[in-house]
């Protein structure tokens, strides 16, 4: 599979660290120290699926395909606002995409979304065949902005691609490893149910985690994952031109960088400006370094994501 095009698209309205001093007990300092975040965009009226569309748009613009040729949609994200239909459904309803012969369906792999996406549609496209996979998130619908030790981590954004089927060397790896406390975003409220004994309220859905617990998770899946594609590519991490990593953490990041003895400066970050955007966040990263000119064509590529779930997987690509 090659990428052909990328895309994103943010909220306008960027946030600053300063802000949250007003909402909980934290500082400037804390923040950039412990995360390497600064600022983010958090949406005033953006959801999931506006951010999704205009990250599509701009994907298949810089990819040069028709729409009538994509037969696959899969949207990455935890924070659409309806179960049904999928955030990949109304997509392919607001691009205009076919109706016959076309897949279109969401993933729920929290920050590694994207990278399953991608590990799908590699299984999925035929020859001749365009993807569109997309993360896009609006966290703030699910960020407890009481809660000092989460709240200051999140942002809003989407991130695509579109891409077709190819004989270009591919490797994905993924993993899951099932925790039901580390990383939770709450359940839905159910319905009143005359036939089911009652049962307290559900808590809100807002996000939990056990940062150290999820830090710790983040750093060794991390690193195994990238170093499992690069060798099946017969490859070492130094050999790799770019990673494009989850942007959770500055320090999860420069950790897996120093484990894997690659150069840091082939980390690309954009977590200073954008926060974690969680199933955003890769293809979101992807598309500012691809739009900063500094990705070429075959260059050796991983992409990585770590998250929720708990999840993991790595893509090895050539670009
Ligand atoms: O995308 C999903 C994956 N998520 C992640 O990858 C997140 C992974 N985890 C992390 O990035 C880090 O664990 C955090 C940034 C969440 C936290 O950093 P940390 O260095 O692990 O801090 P900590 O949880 O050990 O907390 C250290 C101290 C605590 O105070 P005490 O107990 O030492 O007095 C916290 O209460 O920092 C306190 N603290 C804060 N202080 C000021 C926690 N959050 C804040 C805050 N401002 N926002």
């Amino acid at each position: 599979m090659r990428i052909l095009g990328t895309g994103g698209a943010l909220p306008s309205n960027e946030v600053g660290n300063g802000a949250f001093s007003a909402l909980a007990d934290t500082s400037d300092e804390w923040i950039v120290s412990r995360t390497g975040i600064r600022s983010r965009r958090i949406s005033s009226g953006d959801t999931a699926l506006s951010l999704a569309r205009s990250a599509s748009e701009r994907a298949i613009a810089s990819a040069g395909i028709r729409r009538e040729d994509i037969s696959l949609v899969v949207c990455a994200s935890v924070t659409g606002e309806t179960l049904t239909p999928s955030l990949a459904c109304l997509l392919q309803r607001d691009l205009g995409l076919r109706e016959d012969n076309i897949l279109a369906f969401d993933i729920n792999a929290a920050c590694t979304g994207f990278i399953y996406a991608l590990g799908l549609a590699r299984e999925f496209l035929r020859p001749g065949g365009y993807a569109l996979l997309v993360g896009s998130e609006v966290l703030s619908r699910v960020t407890d902005f009481t809660d000092r030790s989460t709240c200051v981590l999140f942002g809003d954004g989407a991130g695509a691609v579109a891409a077709e089927a190819s004989d270009g060397e591919f490797h994905f790896v993924s993993g899951a490893r099932g925790d039901g406390e580390s990383l939770v975003i709450g359940s839905i409220p159910p319905a009143p149910n005359p036939f089911s004994a009652a049962r307290a309220s559900p808590p809100p859905p807002l996000i939990r985690m056990n940062g150290q617990e999820v830090f710790r998770f983040a750093v060794e899946s991390m690193t195994k994952s990238i170093l499992c594609v690069t060798e099946r590519a017969g490859l070492a991490p130094g050999d790799i031109h770019h990673f494009v990593c989850h942007q959770a953490n500055r320090r999860i990041i420069e950790s897996a960088a120093r484990r894997l003895g690659a150069p840091p400066e082939r980390f690309f970050m954009n977590i200073e400006r954008r926060g974690n955007t969680s199933a955003a966040s890769v293809p979101l990263a992807l598309d500012e370094l691809n739009a900063s000119g500094r990705l070429l064509r075959g260059e050796r590529v991983v992409l990585s994501g770590f998250g929720g779930g708990l999840t993991y997987g790595a893509v090895y690509m050539i670009w």
